[in-house]
């Protein structure tokens, strides 16, 4: 009796535990609007993509995070990792905040010869670099509310220990002065932090990332101003043989498209300066929902950025609950010349290619007027990819729901621009900003459009010209868009269309 009593628990104990994880990974199936090509926590606000760093085999992902609620609140850092930057894996929150305030935006890189001398014993320190924000100063109208702290992990990111002597590069008497973004300058030997202040960027050096002296400052009447400068990078791109120094710069509003936007500049750093012959303001990505966009550390010539997905004017708003935004797919950056002109391109990793299930090709397709692919490729489901190429004429292709809700991804020859048309795609009154068109420049002067996008349950990012118009976008229609239409004013042959089912990195 005693046995068949336990025997019976065991079963209820066991069927309790299947019970619970299958409403666990019931969570990424039933709600609507979780990304399923993306990387999201579990639940809770977040914004910037944080500490960004390759170790060992690991992709680190740290990000600001609101622990216990679904708005901007008691920012700490999130933690995920990943081996293939595609699948992830959800980890404990990384850093609290404390008395010197939130855990604002920042950086981590490997300290490979411990010169923090934060490892013992042979030990290859990580180390943090973030902002502290007091949020009491900020209330009581003080200006030094920012200063930079560092945290280090001697336990390959599973755990970070604040320096006691934080903070350990104090406000310059500016109210805007954070997101360092630290790599190691081998010519001079020695690690450089970028920091964004207010309207322009300081650059700082040291030899054991906690003593910092100041370089030089960059960009006070130079690039975008209608708005403040965050989150910054700064890093070698190699184009034909020359390694060019890129400087991100987010800014925030003053963007494009409005609100938050990445900017960047390209030129030289020689260890103090950086210089560049500026012709006219450059975006990384035109739509309104890449933003914070920053680099992975220590993963060498190939650099890759992941972006916040969503944007300040609403990020507060938009229609989900349990979890609140997320991010981009980490995307490779390259350079590209224009009429004697850089420019950066990005396109979503390689490692992508592991989630496709079989595309469905069609060589070459003719569009007269409006016509629909839903008898040729029946229809869609989400998330998906599509590539198509087709000569600079004007031309839209609509995903459609059953409502008629829908997004429009095209090409005005006219303005010589693309467009992303997300008026009607759902909810979109939750703020005046969302329901809008909006527009990216083709820069590249000649040659057939190659266009490919990635669909996911609320985004949409179409990359044009091999990733040299981004136009990223979320979306929250009250249906899944099951239809393709495609559009030319008059006849128009696509060639190379295809649509790729993706499987979920949650399953
Ligand atoms: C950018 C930003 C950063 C700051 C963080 C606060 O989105 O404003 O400048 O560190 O968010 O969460």
């Amino acid at each position: 009796m005693k046995e068949f009593r336990l025997f019976f628990s065991l079963i209820m104990f066991t069927l309790f535990i299947s019970g619970l994880e299958a409403q666990e990974n019931a969570v990424e199936v039933i709600e609507k609007y979780r990304p399923q090509i993306h990387f999201t926590p579990e639940k809770n606000w977040v914004n910037d993509p944080n500490g960004m760093v390759y170790f060992n085999g690991i992709y680190h992902l740290f990000f600001q995070h609101s622990p216990s609620s679904n708005v901007w609140n008691e920012i700490s850092w999130g933690h995920a990792t990943s081996t293939d930057l595609v699948h992830w894996k959800r980890k404990p929150i990384a850093i609290y905040p404390d008395s010197l305030g939130l855990i604002f935006s920042g950086s981590a890189v490997v300290d490979k010869n411990n010169s923090s001398g934060f490892g013992k014993k042979g030990q290859i320190p990580l180390v943090a670099m973030y902002t502290s924000h007091d949020m009491k100063k900020e209330k009581a109208g003080k200006i030094d509310v920012e200063n930079q702290s560092i945290a280090y992990s001697v336990d390959e990111g599973e755990t970070w220990i604040k320096y006691s002597g934080n903070p350990i590069l104090k406000n310059p008497g500016i109210r805007d002065f954070r997101d360092p973004k630290v790599f190691w300058h081998e010519p001079s030997k020695q690690w450089i932090a970028t920091i964004a202040v207010q309207d322009h960027i300081s650059f700082y050096a040291s030899k054991n990332l906690r003593d910092w002296n100041k370089l030089s400052d960059f960009g006070k009447t130079v690039g975008a101003h209608g708005g403040v400068w965050e989150c910054p990078d700064l890093f070698p791109l190699e184009f034909a043989g020359h390694n060019y120094w890129v400087l991100l710069v987010n800014i925030n509003p003053g963007g494009p498209n409005h609100g938050s936007a990445t900017q960047y500049f390209i030129g030289e750093f020689d260890g103090v300066n950086f210089a560049c012959d500026f012709k006219q303001t450059k975006w990384l990505d035109y739509g309104p929902d890449e933003y914070a966009g920053v680099t992975f550390s220590n993963t060498g010539k190939n650099k890759i950025l992941i972006g916040w997905m969503s944007n300040w004017d609403y990020a507060n708003q938009v229609p989900t609950e349990k979890f609140r935004n997320g991010f981009t797919l980490p995307r490779k950056l390259g350079l590209s010349k224009i009429n004697n002109e850089l420019f950066i391109k990005s396109l979503p990793i390689e490692n992508l290619k592991k989630i496709e299930q079989s595309s469905k090709k069609i060589n070459s397709l003719t569009v007269n007027g409006t016509s629909s692919t839903f008898p040729l490729i029946g229809n869609i489901q989400t998330p998906s990819k599509f590539e198509l190429r087709f000569p600079p004429e004007n031309f839209a292709i609509e995903l459609v729901n059953k409502l008629n809700e829908k997004i429009i991804i095209g090409f005005n020859k006219e303005s010589n621009q693309y467009y992303l048309d997300r008026k009607n795609s759902g909810i979109t009154d939750f703020n005046k900003e969302f329901g809008k068109i909006v527009y990216a420049p083709r820069f590249l002067k000649q040659g057939d459009i190659t266009l490919s996008f990635y669909l996911d349950k609320s985004s949409i990012e179409v990359f044009a010209d091999n990733g040299l118009s981004v136009l990223t976008s979320v979306v929250f229609p009250n249906e899944t868009f099951n239809q393709v239409n495609l559009k030319a004013t008059g006849k128009l042959i696509i060639t190379n269309f295809s649509y790729t089912p993706l499987y979920s990195i949650w399953k």
